[in-house]
């Protein structure tokens, strides 16, 4: 049996619904190297770094460039990606997650987030959940993406408490196993069938409650 004092949270998917967003500017920069990009390649770029979402792209073209034209182009995505973001509301958190946030706070439990994003802080503040969040952990402090738990483990480190002491929330399967690589707990958000290492899996948060997470205790 373990005791649970923190959750850490992954951002895009299980917070709020930004992966449209970053399908729309990939594909446009897509199109403009003359790659056919659909939405089932786009589920590969789930979790994982701007530049590694570049590199999956260029496979699927059987493309390579250079470096510098590579930066330039991670540049130009997130340039388009931003338009979008500066347009957010707090309309575009996902079902569940305000309440779910406000009993984890009323319960004590301390908030992290941990995500591969390097917009993670400008996302939150555009859609008020800034402060809810004890620590931050993002794209811009981590030097190993999903599934390395680096992220996960600098959050934990961040509040304080030990990895085992911690639940991750992950829609992607690399961050799942990031989760499960630092000996924490894992709440799936999606389907069964693709979150297969993770401890339970929801469809989104309206189906967590504090109790559930003490569940995951016992386990
Ligand atoms: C992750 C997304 O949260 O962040 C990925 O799931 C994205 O799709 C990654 O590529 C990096 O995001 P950003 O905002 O730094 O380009
Ligand atoms: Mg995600």
């Amino acid at each position: 049996m373990r005791i649970l004092k923190a959750c850490l949270f992954d951002l895009d998917g299980v917070l709020v619904d930004t992966a449209g967003y970053h399908f729309k500017a990939w594909r446009r920069l897509a199109q403009t190297l003359g790659i056919d990009f659909t939405e089932h390649d786009n589920e590969r770029l789930k979790g994982v770094s701007r530049m590694r979402s570049l590199e999956i792209i260029l496979e699927i073209g059987e493309r390579t460039l250079p470096p510098e034209q590579m930066l330039a182009l991670c540049e130009q995505k997130n340039t388009e990606y931003l338009l979008d973001v500066a347009q957010m509301t707090p309309a575009e958190i996902l079902p569940g997650v305000v309440e779910f946030l406000k009993a984890l706070k009323a319960e004590g439990f301390k908030i992290a987030l941990g995500s591969a994003s390097k917009n993670a802080q400008l996302i939150l503040e555009r859609t008020a959940l800034l402060p809810f969040f004890d620590a931050i952990i993002d794209g811009r402090h981590v030097t190993n993406g999903k599934p390395d738990p680096e992220v996960f483990l600098k959050g934990a480190e961040a509040l304080g408490v030990l990895p085992e002491e911690c639940v991750v929330f992950e829609d992607a399967v690399a961050g799942v196993e990031a989760a499960k690589n630092g000996n924490m707990r894992c709440v799936g958000v999606g389907q069964p069938e693709v979150l297969t290492l993770a401890d339970i899996v929801v469809q989104d948060l309206t189906e967590m409650s504090v109790a559930r997470l003490r569940e995951l205790e016992q386990m």
